[in-house]
């Protein structure tokens, strides 16, 4: 057995990938990324509409590959429209998973918003992911409380808030 295959694993190779804000020409892609979450997965034209606006209005970030493929995707919807961003739904695509592209799209956002006099961000997830909810309290967040919009359902989402 030589030296090298004794060694502790190699560092793993991240691909390349870049961030940049949603364009028209991504509204397909934009819809199929969105319509990904389970609780909001609805395609029809009002939900096309909606993520055209969004793509008009900067509410949409994509992560791409060198070739331009979009690879992941988050979307912020608006509490108070002017104040208060919520990231509503973040998503990468399965082969890209665990290379750190869901935490450079999410910072991409951030200082995105920032830059656009945003002061703080909320993010949310529901109760019933306690994996997520350990992601966010790990990323130094503040929980600010539980929402349950449908008072039959057990499942609520709790909220998180984060400083610009
Ligand atoms: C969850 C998911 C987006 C993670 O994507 P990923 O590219 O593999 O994630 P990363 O490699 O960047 O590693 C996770 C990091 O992303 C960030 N992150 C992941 N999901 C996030 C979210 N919903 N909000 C904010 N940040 C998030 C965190 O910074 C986390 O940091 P850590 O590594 O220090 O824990 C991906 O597995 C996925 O698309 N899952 C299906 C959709 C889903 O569950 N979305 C989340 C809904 S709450």
């Amino acid at each position: 057995m030589n030296k090298n295959s004794m060694d502790a694993a190699q560092p793993r190779e991240i691909p390349a990938f870049t961030t940049r804000l949603a364009e028209p020409g991504d509204l397909d892609i934009c819809v199929a990324f969105d319509c990904t979450d389970p609780t909001d997965s609805r395609r029809d034209q009002e939900k096309v509409d909606l993520i055209r606006a969004r793509i008009d209005s900067q509410e949409i970030f994509l992560a791409v590959t060198p070739e331009g493929s979009p690879i992941g995707y988050v979307a912020i919807d608006r509490l108070w429209p002017m104040m208060l961003p919520l990231l509503s739904w973040v998503y990468v695509a399965p082969a890209w998973r665990t290379y750190g592209v869901a935490a450079a799209l999410v910072d991409f956002c951030f200082h995105n918003l920032k830059s656009r006099q945003y002061k703080r961000v909320l993010l949310s997830t529901q109760t019933d992911r306690p994996q997520m909810i350990e992601t966010m309290r790990a990323m130094g967040l503040k929980e600010i409380g539980t929402l349950k919009a449908n008072p039959d359902e057990n499942v609520g989402e709790v909220f998180f808030i984060r400083e610009l």
